[in-house]
Order: structure tokens, then C-alpha cells, then sequence
């Protein structure tokens, strides 16, 4: 079966450059990858759909900690594509990010490898394939990070392991999705949520999504993959015991249902001590006018019996969201999982060096929807921002610091379109406030590092907030919402050299402008700090042809 790796001990690297991408002497998972069009009707009328190897979703990727995951793509679509690894820290190493400001994409009838280590972020993640609107067909699928024999994990090891990747649906194709924005549309109302690829009927024909044996425990690992909602996740008559957030081992808290904002994976454990029988899992969109529902059927092995139609109901408001995210606090004593060994058990005593605040805005001039932060509305070129920062030309792609990091009042009023990039030095301890003026809840990923998630609070930010903020306990993930007309603050410290991308989830959002990216640029230009380029790298655009610039050392 393609989706189960051969591990390969001390192999030799495959290709010239990888060298040090990855390390030699930790197991390998190699994956080939077959990406085509297919057609399925998950949503009950036939669509387009994007299937790995035949799947939909794709086949999880199973990892321990420490494992170089190399996968062999081949992209039979008829357009290009690229494969981003959500919430994967990649190390010095922004050559393997796979977004379009990073790396060129995989050219349509051609295959493609990326190679990563994965470190101890032992956790919950996704991938899914990033160019303009593909992940509204598909393409995505888990990707867990498991924790070595001898990192102890604050937790039983469960019966087994499943992935729960739920998201909002439409039945329109991605590319007639990204012609409504091309046009300045907006995406409307998707028509489902869908779990796992399916929406349990209910009419006794449906398959169970997994099994659970009466009186064991089992982890779920549920993401939000979905393009505009956040969802509520629930089991009939079951409670969740929340264990990890996005790579961070949390304090141990029971929830009758969990807000999974967009882009966000929980690992959750749940125990089979109910009546022998089905039950659904319920994903259903949260802070919408119509609610949305997707349900799938959990199955006791020996039950009797359906589902009880009723469902559980949702919480109602962004209140209750708000004090739920209060709640999650990383457990200081577990082992595992610290993301910055240096400052992280610290980072309240560490002096912020920088704060940038970014306000998202909205445009509809000339009747075209954009999207901004901080008044510039992002646009991808021909040519990576990455490739042209490291073959030095910059200066014919883009201009650096295009925003400024505090933006007066009257800055959601003003708009252009440009690449936008900051600068951060390496290492330094950064302040970012993310506002939000508009009536939706944001959520925004943040690429190449974990940060800490100090505080959300409605209203307008200013310095003396920084006495609400968790200094203590906050946990080390990489997304974080904010609600209407509300702020949150993350801190984190740029100590991950390369080119990364800081977006919103909100896939309107996104494909019309309201992303950036963030250069950490190594002053050494050395190994140390940043790996070279692989020799296998696609160019594209302007630095095509171009001579390589001398490798690091
Ligand atoms: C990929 O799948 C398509 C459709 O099933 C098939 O025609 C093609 O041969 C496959 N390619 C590879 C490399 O397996
Ligand atoms: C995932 O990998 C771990 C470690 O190799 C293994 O113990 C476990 O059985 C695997 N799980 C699945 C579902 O393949
Ligand atoms: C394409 O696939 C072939 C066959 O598996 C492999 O040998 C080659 O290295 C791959 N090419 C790239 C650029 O990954
Ligand atoms: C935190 O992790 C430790 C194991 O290191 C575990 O014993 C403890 O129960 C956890 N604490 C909470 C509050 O979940
Ligand atoms: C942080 O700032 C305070 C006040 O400016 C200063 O006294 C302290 O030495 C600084 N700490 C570090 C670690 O730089």
C-alpha cells in the first residue's frame, strides 16, 4: 500500500545538496505520491475533487520525531502545485515550506521531492496543497508527529490514533472559485462541512468513519481544514480530555465540545464508556447566520444499534469561544515539545526588542474585493520571494517594509497592492498584535515558527493590555483567532533563518491579499543558520538561469 512508508536506516541521502536538509543517521519514511483530478460527489452532486494516490482525503503521514520524510510528488494535474507541510517548523530550512513566496511549483506532468526532518513538535498538523484555491478540492490530509520511545508522553498511550479533518464545503470547483475572486467576487456561503471527505446521511447506509472497543481510550487529532469557518467539534454523549495543541503537551482539561478555528488541530482523548452502539462525531459551523453541520458515525465494535438522531448542541456567540481559548495552558512539566529550549520556559521575562501591530482591512473600490494588513494587499509574482532574496535581487522583485509597525487609525482606508515583506533580525524577541476591525473572526497561521498565544481580548490594544497578557503558561502553536473587533498578541522569538509566510486562514482573505511574509535573514551566510539551497530546488522567474550564488559554509 503507498500509504505505508518503508523505513530505511542510515540511507545514503538521495540527492546531491540534500546533504544537509537532512541528518543521516535518523530513520527515513519515504512516500510516493500520485496527484490527479477525480470526481466524487461528497457534498451529493459530482465535483472535481483532488485525490492522492486514489484518496480523498490523502493518506496521513504518520512520524516520530526526528524522522527525514522525503516525498516523491507527481503532479498529474493540469496546473501547477505545491505541497505545504501546516505548522511543520522547518528548521533553517524554508527551501521545504512549499507556499508560493518560498518555493517554485511543481510544473503540471512532472514529480517533485520535497525532504524535511521532522523535530519535537509532537502533535497534530495537516498538509494540504497551497496555490490559489486548491485546498477547496481536496488534497489535504493528517500529519502527525509522534514522540520518540524515550520522550514521555503526560498521557496512557491510547488504543489507537485518528484523524478527524473536518472543513466547510462547496460544491463549485477551486477553479471556478478562484474566477469569483479573480473577478472581485466574494466566495458565498459554502454548501456543507464535510468530515473526513463525507457527511453521514443518517439513514442506517452510512460507513463508520472508526471503530472504538468498549472501555478503551482513543486520541483524536481534529483539524479545521475548511476555507471560511470555524467549526465546533463534539461527540454524542462523549466528553474530550484535551492533550496537545499543535505540537504543545497541554494541561489535561475535559470539553463537552471544542471551537477549532480555521487551520487549527487539537489532539483529544476519548474514552468508549457509553452504552455499546454508534454515535456521531459533529463538526458544525460556528458564528454563521445558517449553521452548517457535517457528522460522522463513531461505531463500539459489537454495538447494537444507530445513532441517536438528536445531536448535541452547539455553544451560540464568540464569548464562549473567547473563554475557551482562557483555558488552554501548555503543561510546564511535560517533557517534550518545547520549541525554543533557550527562552521558551521564560518567555515572559524576555524584553521584547520590536511590537508590530497588524490591522487587517477590507477594500471593495471599483466594486473588486481585496484584502490587506496594514493597508498593503500581498501579491505573489513569477518569481519567489525566497529564490530572489538568496540569488540577490531582491531589488528587482520587491521592496522590503512596505508597512509600518504602527499604523495610525486611518490606515484600514488606504489600500495598494504590492508584494508586502518584513524584515526581522535573527533572534530578536518580537511583540505582533493582531486587530481586528472587521465583524468575522480571523485566523491567522504563522509559518516556520511556534509562538506563544498570550492573550485575546475585545476591544482596541494599546501597551498597558501587556498586564492581561499569560506570561506564564500560554501554549506554543503556530494559529491564533481573533474575533470581531477584538485584538490578540503572540510573542515569539526569530530565531528560524529563511523566508516565512504569515497568513490568513480565511481563504478569501488570503487569495485576495491579506498575507505577508517575514525575511529572517542570516548576517553570517552560513550553515549554521540557514541550509543552502538544494541543488534539486526548482528556479522560475527571474532567477532562472541565473548562476548559483557560492554555498554556505
Ligand atoms: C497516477 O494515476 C493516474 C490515474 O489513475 C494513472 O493514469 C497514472 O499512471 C498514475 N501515475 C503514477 C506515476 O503512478
Ligand atoms: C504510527 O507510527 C508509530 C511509530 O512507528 C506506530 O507505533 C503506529 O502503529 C503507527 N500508527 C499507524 C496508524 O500507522
Ligand atoms: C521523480 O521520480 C523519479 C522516480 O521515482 C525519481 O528517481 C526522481 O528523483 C524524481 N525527481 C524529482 C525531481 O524528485
Ligand atoms: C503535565 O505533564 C505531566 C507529565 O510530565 C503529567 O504528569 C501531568 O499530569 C500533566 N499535567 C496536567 C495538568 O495535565
Ligand atoms: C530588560 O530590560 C530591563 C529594563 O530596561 C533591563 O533592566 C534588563 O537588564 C533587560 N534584560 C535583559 C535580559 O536584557
Amino acid at each position: 500500500m503507498e500509504g505505508v512508508a518503508k523505513i530505511a536506516v542510515m540511507v545514503v541521502c538521495l540527492m546531491g545538496g540534500s546533504m544537509f536538509a537532512v541528518r543521516g543517521e535518523d530513520p527515513y519514511l519515504f512516500f510516493t505520491w500520485n496527484v490527479t483530478y477525480g470526481t466524487l460527489s461528497p457534498a451529493g452532486v459530482p465535483q472535481q475533487v483532488i485525490l492522492i494516490n486514489g484518496e480523498f482525503p490523502g493518506p496521513n503521514i504518520n512520524s516520530t520525531s526526528n524522522n527525514n520524510v522525503v516525498v516523491n510528488i507527481f503532479n498529474n494535474l493540469d496546473e501547477p502545485l505545491l505541497f505545504h507541510w501546516a505548522g511543520i517548523q522547518q528548521r533553517k530550512n524554508s527551501w521545504q515550506d512549499g507556499v508560493v513566496g518560498t518555493n517554485c511549483p511543481i510544473q503540471a506532468g512532472t514529480n517533485y521531492t520535497y525532504h524535511f526532518q521532522v523535530k519535537d513538535q509532537i502533535g497534530s498538523f495537516f498538509y494540504y496543497p497551497s496555490i490559489g484555491m486548491q485546498r477547496a478540492a481536496g488534497g489535504f490530509g493528517g500529519l502527525r508527529i509522534n514522540s520518540r520511545l524515550l520522550i514521555p508522553v503526560p498521557y496512557a498511550d491510547p488504543e489507537d490514533d485518528y484523524t478527524l479533518l473536518a472543513g466547510d464545503w462547496y460544491t463549485k470547483s477551486h477553479s471556478t472559485l478562484s474566477k469569483f475572486l479573480d473577478s472581485g467576487r466574494a466566495l458565498g456561503r459554502p454548501q456543507t462541512i464535510l468530515v473526513n471527505g463525507q457527511n453521514a446521511k443518517g439513514d442506517g447506509t452510512d460507513k463508520p468513519l472508526f471503530t472504538m472497543i468498549h472501555g478503551k481510550t482513543y486520541k483524536y487529532r481534529l483539524c479545521n481544514v475548511g476555507l471560511k469557518n470555524s467549526v465546533n467539534f463534539r461527540f454524542q454523549n462523549h466528553q474530550m480530555k484535551l492533550v496537545e495543541l499543535e505540537g504543545s503537551h497541554t494541561v489535561q482539561n475535559m470539553y463537552d465540545s471544542l471551537d477549532v478555528h480555521l487551520g487549527q488541530c487539537f489532539g483529544v482523548l476519548v474514552t468508549a464508556d457509553q452504552e455499546p452502539k454508534d454515535y456521531y462525531v459533529v463538526a458544525s459551523s460556528r458564528f454563521t447566520k445558517v449553521v452548517l453541520t457535517g457528522k460522522g458515525i463513531i461505531r463500539y465494535t459489537n454495538g447494537k444499534g444507530p445513532a441517536s438522531p438528536e445531536i448535541p448542541e452547539a455553544p451560540v456567540g464568540w464569548a464562549w469561544s473567547l473563554n475557551q481559548f482562557r483555558s488552554f495552558r501548555w503543561n510546564l512539566t511535560a517533557s517534550a515539545a518545547r520549541p525554543n529550549p533557550q527562552g521558551s520556559y521564560h518567555y515572559g521575562k524576555i524584553n521584547i526588542t520590536r511590537t508590530v501591530r497588524l490591522v487587517n482591512s477590507v477594500s471593495r473600490d471599483n466594486g473588486k474585493l481585496r484584502y490587506a494588513l496594514n493597508g498593503v494587499s500581498h501579491i505573489d509574482g513569477e518569481t519567489p520571494l525566497k529564490l530572489a532574496e538568496y540569488f540577490g535581487i531582491a531589488d528587482q522583485v520587491f521592496k522590503y517594509d512596505t508597512i509600518v509597525d504602527d499604523p495610525p487609525a486611518n490606515i484600514v482606508n488606504t489600500m495598494t497592492i504590492q508584494p508586502n515583506v518584513i524584515k526581522f533580525e535573527y533572534r530578536t524577541f518580537i511583540e505582533i498584535i493582531f486587530e481586528n476591525h472587521e465583524k468575522s473572526v480571523q485566523s491567522y497561521n504563522l509559518n516556520g515558527f511556534s509562538f506563544f498565544a498570550v492573550a485575546i481580548e475585545p476591544g482596541t490594544w494599546n501597551p498597558v493590555k501587556r498586564k492581561n497578557y499569560n506570561l506564564l503558561d500560554a501554549v506554543s502553536r503556530h494559529t491564533i483567532q481573533v474575533f470581531p473587533k477584538s485584538w490578540a498578541a503572540i510573542m515569539l522569538t526569530f530565531d528560524n533563518v529563511g523566508m516565512w509566510n504569515l497568513r490568513s486562514e480565511l481563504a478569501e482573505n488570503r487569495y485576495l491579499g491579506q498575507q505577508l511574509y517575514i525575511s529572517v535573514p542570516t548576517p553570517a551566510r552560513s550553515l549554521r543558520d540557514e541550509y543552502n539551497m538544494p541543488d534539486y530546488a526548482l528556479v522560475c522567474g527571474a532567477v532562472k538561469g541565473l548562476p548559483r550564488p557560492p554555498s554556505y559554509v
